[in-house]
């Protein structure tokens, strides 16, 4: 039965309101509600303007919501079947770093996998927490890392019955899922509490066609990207809750110490409305989505020199489910790396991907996706094909042993060291000062406080000359190492 509480938009329907009651604006943001004149303005009009405002009268405060945000919060926790929600202006990230801050203190133990995004990272170094890695499922073929299996997240808990967290990504980057319902149980039983990442996943919540997401099985708290697949503006997130172990106190302390005192309104009505047009059309939408998608996976296997992955070649992997809202393309046996073909399909077909690897590039799709852009998708990798098959020499198998780093020491621990700006060639088996990753997908190759092997250091050099998106605080060919002479450990308890 569709529940027609979701009609309402209380946030932006008293946004509205707010920007049409030709308030006298004695208060930020100083732009007066478009009473000043700019390029943006002339561009996209006052209207927009009229939709910024930074908690006046009647809007309530995302600091403290009682008022109209607290009426959307519960809303979208109601949509996602969660217990609470909470509107984020900057992202995901923010909410990563809230659950990991609110859930772990100093030395804490939580369980992770390895190929999380940095912000999860990040967290760890800001509550002090002590990471126990798990292995991603890794594909060969692919070179990417996928989910974690049941067995290996028991074997971390039996091992470290003393963790208080278990973070699972749902999905990852490239759409793969855990059998989260399963670590979930399993967690609970050792009264550890399961958080998840679900940067990718907002679209779980609104299709039965899509994988489980984290409420549904049974998650204690998820941060969900509403803006990457749901519609919302960019940055605008929320965190989901249920149940009784997450301390809501803390979680709102550690908000609010994060997140800004002037968060955007355009964000949280951003919020407010993709709730509202997923809850009634999401399911319609993105049945038809899976459709177009099928039907452009069908078509583009028979284009040679590419390989499209679907959900078949995904189990067949072993890995538990995928979301197929994302189109997977190897294209290394045309000779071209991921990241040329990300450059190459910009520039000839003036298709935008989301992210390329050494053997594959990623296609996102969304129930803004539309047939004519799938159309154009086919046809680019047809010209692509048409162009570059059989030209140059197959690109060399992937070798990809995702051996992460040993650990060395926490990373709060490495992040506070004393440091070393050296050449890579100088970095072997030091402990590494700063987090290096390739942005997308920002999973760090190396983190602080661990050891920088040779194999790290030729990841390194691979990725800076491949992909222009290596990301490190330094310029290319250095890298952040702890000087360890002077290095005094933090104490057990900071
Ligand atoms: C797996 C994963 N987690 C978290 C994030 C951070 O999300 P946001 O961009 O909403 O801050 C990202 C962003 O790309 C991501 O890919």
């Amino acid at each position: 039965m569709i529940n027609k509480k979701h009609n309402k938009t209380p946030f932006f329907t008293k946004l509205k309101e707010y920007g049409k009651s030709k308030v006298a604006p004695f208060d930020v943001p100083g732009h007066k509600l478009g009473k000043i004149e700019n390029d943006l303005i002339k561009y996209i009009g006052k209207r927009t303007y009229l939709l910024d405002s930074n908690s006046p009268i009647g809007l309530d405060h995302l600091n403290k919501p009682t008022g109209v945000i607290r009426d959307a919060e519960n809303l979208m926790a109601d949509a996602c079947k969660a217990d609470k929600s909470y509107f984020l202006t900057n992202g995901t990230t923010t909410g990563i770093l809230a659950m990991i801050m609110s859930v772990c203190k100093a030395n804490d133990k939580i369980i992770l996998p390895r190929n999380v995004h940095k912000s999860v990272i990040n967290g760890l170094i800001l509550s002090g927490a002590v990471p126990v890695f798990i292995k991603p499922n890794i594909d060969q073929e692919l070179g990417i890392a996928n989910d974690i299996s049941f067995e290996s997240v028991k074997k971390a808990i039996e091992e470290n019955p003393d963790a208080v967290a278990v973070f699972v990504i749902n999905p990852t980057y490239f759409g793969v899922v855990s059998d989260l319902k399963k670590i979930t149980d399993y967690a609970h039983e050792n009264d550890i509490i399961v958080m998840a990442d679900e940067a990718h996943g907002a679209q779980f919540y609104f299709s039965q066609k899509m994988p489980l997401s984290a409420m549904e099985a049974g998650a204690d708290i998820s941060a969900t990207s509403m803006h990457k697949t749901a519609g919302s503006f960019t940055q605008s997130s929320v965190i989901l809750t249920l149940g009784k172990r997450i301390n809501h106190q803390r979680l709102r302390a550690t908000l609010n110490m994060l997140q800004s005192t002037s968060p955007s309104s355009l964000l949280m009505a951003s919020i407010d409305v993709a709730r509202k047009t997923m809850f009634f059309k999401g399911e319609e939408r993105i049945a038809k989505l899976l459709e177009m998608a099928d039907e452009t996976r069908e078509k583009m296997k028979d284009i040679p020199g590419i390989k499209v992955i679907d959900k078949e070649y995904i189990q067949k992997k072993g890995c538990f489910g995928f979301d197929e809202t994302k189109i997977i393309i190897k294209v290394s046996e045309l000779g071209l790396s991921g990241f040329e073909v990300y450059q190459l399909m910009k520039e000839k077909y003036n298709i935008q991907l989301e992210l390329a690897e050494s053997h594959i590039v990623l296609a996102i799709l969304t129930i803004g996706t539309s047939k004519k852009d799938l159309d154009r998708l086919y046809n680019g990798f047809k010209q692509l094909s048409d162009d570059y098959n059989d030209v140059r020499d197959k690109f060399p198998k992937v070798v990809f042993e995702y051996m992460f780093p040993e650990t060395y020491s926490r990373p709060r621990d490495a992040y506070h060291a004393p440091k070393l700006i050296v050449s890579l060639d100088d970095a072997v088996n030091e402990v590494a000062g700063e987090s290096v990753m390739i942005y997308p997908p920002g999973i760090p190759i190396v983190i602080p406080g661990e050891v920088i092997t040779q194999d790290v250091i030729d990841d390194i050099k691979f990725y800076s000359n491949k992909s222009k998106a290596l990301q490190s605080d330094l310029e290319d060919a250095m890298i952040t190492i702890v000087d360890k002479e002077n290095w005094t450990k933090f104490s057990e308890e900071d």
